[in-house]
C-alpha cells in the first residue's frame, strides 16, 4: 500500500515505519525534525534502522507548508495517511498553546485538504488519552465527554477530533481517531516519564515524583501501540475513536520501583508537588479496539520496561525502533 507517514523520525513513527516496511508497503515519511521537546540527532538516529534496512522516501517538510505539502502528495499518491506528526508533550503545551494548535489542529486541516485533493479516501490519526481530562468515571470509554480538556496539547488534540469529524461528514471516506495511552518502550521520547526516570536512576539521582505517587496511568508498549496503528488503518469504517492502552493501571510508585528492578539500582525520591496540567488517573476501555480492531495488548509491564532498559543501555541506533525483534529474548 502506498502509505504517506507523517511525524516518521518520532518515536511512534519510527516504530511504524519499521513495521509498515518489513509489511513491503510504499512509505513516503514526512518529517520537520522539530525540537520543542527533543533534538534532531535523536531523530535520526530513530530513522537509521529503516534506513540501513529498508526503502522510503524521506521529505524533511514541515507539514504546515504548503507549497511542498501539495508537490509531495502529488509524487507520492498516497492510498493512505498515517498521521503521527504532531507537537506533543502535555507540560510543554502550557508556555506554546498557539504554535500547538497551529501545528495539531491547523497543519492538520490543511493535510486533509491538500491529500483530499489527492483522492485520500483513509486516514488513521493519533490522538490522546489526554482529552479525557480530569473524568473520573474510569475506565474512559471513546462515549464518554471530553469537553474538559486541562492543557493546550489536550485540548488541540480534541480540537483536531472535531476538525477530522466535520471533514469526514463533509468528504466522507475513512478517519480513524487513535487515542493513545501513554506509549513506552525503546526509542521513547527523553522527556517521557518512563525514559527519564531510567536515566536518573541509572546515574544514581533522584528521581522527581510529583504528587503522592498515587495518579495512575495505563501504558501502552510500544509493539502493542504499533498492532493497533496498523489495525486501524485495516479496518476503515467511517468516523471512528478508538482508545490504545496497555489494558492496565500502574500506579506512578509502582511504575519507579519496577524501572529501579530492571536498572537493577534503589531509586532515590525527590518529593514534588502535583502539576496542574497532569491528570490523576488515565485507564483505556478497550471494548471499542477489541471488538472492531481486534486489538489486544500483550505486553506485561516488566517485559515492556525490560526491552526499554536493554535499548537505553545499549543505545544502539541500528537496532530496530521497536523491539518487534528482541521481544522472544525477554518474554
Ligand atoms: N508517546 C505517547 O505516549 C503518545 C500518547 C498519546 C498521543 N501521542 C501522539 O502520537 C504521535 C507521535 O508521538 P511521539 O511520542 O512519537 O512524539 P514524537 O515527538 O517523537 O514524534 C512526533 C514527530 O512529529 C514531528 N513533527 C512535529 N511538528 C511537525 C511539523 N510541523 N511538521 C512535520 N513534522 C512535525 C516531530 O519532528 C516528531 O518527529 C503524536 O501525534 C502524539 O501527539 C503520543
Amino acid at each position: 500500500m502506498r502509505i504517506l507517514l507523517t511525524g516518521g523520525a518520532g518515536f511512534i513513527g519510527s516504530a511504524c515505519l519499521v513495521a509498515l516496511l518489513k509489511r513491503g508497503d510504499d512509505v513516503a515519511v514526512v518529517d520537520a525534525f522539530e525540537d520543542t521537546l527533543y533534538d534532531r540527532h535523536i531523530k535520526e538516529a530513530n530513522l537509521r534502522w529503516a534506513r540501513q534496512h529498508g526503502h522510503f522516501d524521506f521529505h524533511e517538510v514541515d507539514l504546515r507548508n504548503r507549497e511542498a505539502m501539495t508537490a509531495l502528495l502529488r509524487h507520492a499518491q498516497p492510498e493512505l495517511v498515517l498521521h503521527l506528526g504532531a507537537v506533543a508533550g502535555v507540560r510543554a503545551s502550557i508556555a506554546k498553546a498557539p504554535y500547538y494548535f497551529d501545528v495539531n489542529v491547523t497543519g492538520t486541516a490543511q493535510l486533509f485538504e491538500l491529500s483530499r485533493a489527492v483522492g485520500v479516501k483513509n486516514y488513521v490519526l493519533a490522538s490522546s488519552s489526554s482529552v479525557y481530562g480530569g473524568n473520573t468515571k474510569a475506565p474512559f470509554a471513546e462515549g464518554d465527554p471530553v469537553a474538559h480538556p486541562i492543557s493546550p496539547y489536550a485540548a488541540s488534540k480534541r480540537a483536531m477530533e472535531l476538525m477530522a469529524h466535520a471533514d469526514q461528514r463533509i468528504h466522507g471516506g475513512h478517519v480513524t481517531l487513535l487515542r493513545l495511552f501513554t506509549v513506552y518502550g525503546p526509542r521513547q521520547r527523553p522527556e517521557m516519564a518512563f525514559h527519564k526516570f531510567m536515566r536518573l536512576i541509572h546515574s544514581g539521582e533522584a528521581v522527581p515524583m510529583f504528587g503522592d505517587g498515587s495518579t495512575g496511568r495505563d501504558y501502552t508498549f510500544i509493539d502493542d501501540a504499533v498492532a493497533g496503528i496498523l489495525a486501524a488503518a485495516q479496518h476503515p469504517d467511517g468516523y471512528r475513536i478508538y482508545n490504545i492502552g496497555g489494558d492496565r493501571v500502574v500506579r506512578l510508585n509502582e511504575a519507579i520501583t519496577a524501572i529501579g528492578a530492571v536498572v537493577g539500582r534503589t531509586p532515590k525520591i525527590a518529593p514534588r508537588p502535583q502539576q496542574p496540567s497532569d491528570v490523576a488517573l488515565t485507564w483505556a476501555d478497550l471494548t471499542r479496539a477489541r471488538a472492531e480492531l481486534g486489538y489486544n495488548p500483550t505486553t506485561a509491564l516488566h517485559t515492556g520496561l525490560t526491552a526499554m532498559w536493554r535499548w537505553y543501555s545499549t543505545q544502539t541506533a541500528s537496532a530496530p525502533p521497536s523491539s518487534i525483534d528482541s521481544r522472544g529474548g525477554v518474554q
